[in-house]
This record gives structure tokens, C-alpha cells and sequence, in this order.
């Protein structure tokens, strides 16, 4: 199985890519709901329960890991491939989303311009400023930290007219650090949610980029790249859904970001 793990429900909007360009893979995908928000949380703590969560995911059998999830790509992503992984699942991969979406600004702005909305975790790791160095030297990034925005979505208060004051709130704020930001990432899998606010109050001008397609395009090339965990991959269609928290809750909710019913069951971390 491909195991696609977030914090909470964000990775969703990842997963329904996943499902839509490459369906014939088994997915396996685990919410930490009972410990999300990650966002705010200490680069130990966001290691910590990440390398659970992967561990997880390898026990039930997948081979493939994808962090579905901005925070843990930051925080715990380089740590778990280069120290755990190799004891944890010699032949198993884990991958996650910042590198795709770096690639992807490169041919998107025209001013060298780049705006970055995140987590706080996510902004203070630098992540996305230093991998956007290291392949497009030229490009000036700008980051923003909106720490009410995924709150806002994992409490389903996305659409209320609440939810307009702090999406305005950070595109003003980013735009205010420069003129010239002609590219903004949605760099936490949760603000697809937020998506048509976020247009509402972004000038046309500017291109927003949206993770799941990126990664998902990207996940089609590294398993084009390597037939050998490709061919290792069950391919039934299956999909399970695995929170940590109340089932009942995450299947009420999940079906609005994943746009199809869901059964999902417990786990305990
Ligand atoms: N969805 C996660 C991300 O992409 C973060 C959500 C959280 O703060 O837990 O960064």
C-alpha cells in the first residue's frame, strides 16, 4: 500500500489526488486527529509523533510513505529518512510534499517573487525559503505564518463569513512585505479548503498554487523513476481510512474533503 499520513484531515486533499490520477493503488491514509493541530507544536514534538504515525503505516504494510503534510515534511521528513528509516523498513521510502511544490514555483512566477502561507512550524523551520535557494538562487520568497487558518478548517468553520477576517488578514500581511509577489503557495494541505476565500481576497494578478496535483504528478514521476517500488505496489483499488480519534467524527468530516464516503477505524498511537 501507499500509507498517506497528515496531522489531521488536510492530507485528504492530497489522497482524493492521488486517487484521481493514479487509482489503481492501494492507499492506506492515517489522521492524527487526536493530536492535530501540528502546526504550533515544537520541532521535537512534530518528530516524535510523525515517526510514530510512519511507523505505524510500514507495520500495516506499505512500502510507500508519503507526509501529506507541510510541518511534518519540515520537521521530521529529513530525520526519519536519514536515521530511522533505514532501520525501521530498509526497502521502505518515505517522501514528502515541500520539494514538489519548490519545483513547481520555478516555472510560475515571472517577478522572482514568491509568497509562502504555512504554519508557523512550517515558516520557522525555513524550509521553503532554503529549498527554493538551492534550485532557484534568483527567486526572493516571502513567507507568512496564518496560525487560525487550519483551526478554522478542523473545526469546519472554512465557509462561515468568520473565517473572511483572517483569510484577508494574511494576504494582506504577505502582500504588504512586497509589492512584487506574483506567486503565492498554500504550503499546509489544509488551505485548499479555504481555497475560494482565499481567491476572493488575492489580487488576480497573482497564481496560487495548490498542492495536490503538484504532488501527485510527482508521485506518478518517482514511480516512473523506480519500477522496482512500483512493481512492489498492491494494486486492488483499496482505500482505508485510520484516525486516531472518534471514527464517527473523522467519516462526518472527511466526506467533505475527500468528496465520497468514508468508513474509517481507530487506531491507537
Ligand atoms: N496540514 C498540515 C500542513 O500541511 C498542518 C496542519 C497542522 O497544523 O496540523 O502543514
Amino acid at each position: 500500500m501507499i500509507g498517506v499520513f497528515d496531522s489531521g484531515y488536510g492530507g485528504l486533499t492530497v489522497l482524493k489526488e492521488f486517487v484521481r490520477q493514479l487509482p489503481q493503488y492501494d492507499y492506506c491514509y492515517l489522521g492524527d486527529n487526536a493530536r492535530a493541530p501540528y502546526g504550533c507544536r515544537s520541532f521535537e514534538t512534530v518528530y516524535r509523533y510523525t515517526l510514530e504515525c510512519v511507523r505505524h503505516l510500514f507495520r500495516q504494510g506499505c512500502r510507500l510513505v508519503i507526509l501529506a503534510c507541510n510541518t511534518a515534511s519540515a520537521k521530521a521528513l529529513r530525520s526519519i529518512q536519514q536515521r530511522d528509516l533505514p532501520l525501521m523498513a530498509p526497502t521502505g521510502r518515505v517522501l514528502g510534499v515541500i520539494r514538489p511544490s519548490v519545483e513547481a514555483v520555478g516555472g510560475c512566477t515571472q517577478s522572482g517573487t514568491v509568497g509562502i502561507f504555512g504554519t508557523a512550524g512550517t515558516v520557522l523551520s525555513l524550509s521553503y525559503p532554503m529549498e527554493i535557494a538551492k534550485l532557484y538562487p534568483h527567486i526572493r520568497v516571502f513567507q507568512e505564518a496564518c496560525p487560525m487558518w487550519v483551526p478554522l478548517v478542523e473545526s469546519n468553520e472554512h465557509q462561515s463569513a468568520g473565517a473572511d477576517y483572517f483569510v484577508r488578514q494574511h494576504i494582506d500581511r504577505l502582500l504588504e512585505q512586497n509589492a512584487e509577489i506574483d506567486t503565492v503557495v498554500l504550503a499546509c494541505t489544509h488551505y485548499p479548503l479555504l481555497l475560494n476565500k482565499i481567491e476572493q481576497y488575492t489580487p488576480a494578478r497573482i497564481r496560487i498554487i495548490s498542492q495536490g496535483n503538484i504532488v501527485a504528478r510527482s508521485l506518478q514521476d518517482y514511480l516512473h523513476r523506480h519500477p522496482e517500488m512500483e512493481q512492489s505496489l498492491s494494486k486492488n483499488h483499496a482505500r482505508i481510512f485510520q484516525t486516531t480519534d472518534s471514527p464517527e467524527m473523522f467519516d462526518r468530516y472527511a466526506s467533505i474533503f475527500f468528496e465520497e464516503e468514508i468508513k474509517s477505524v481507530r487506531i491507537e498511537n
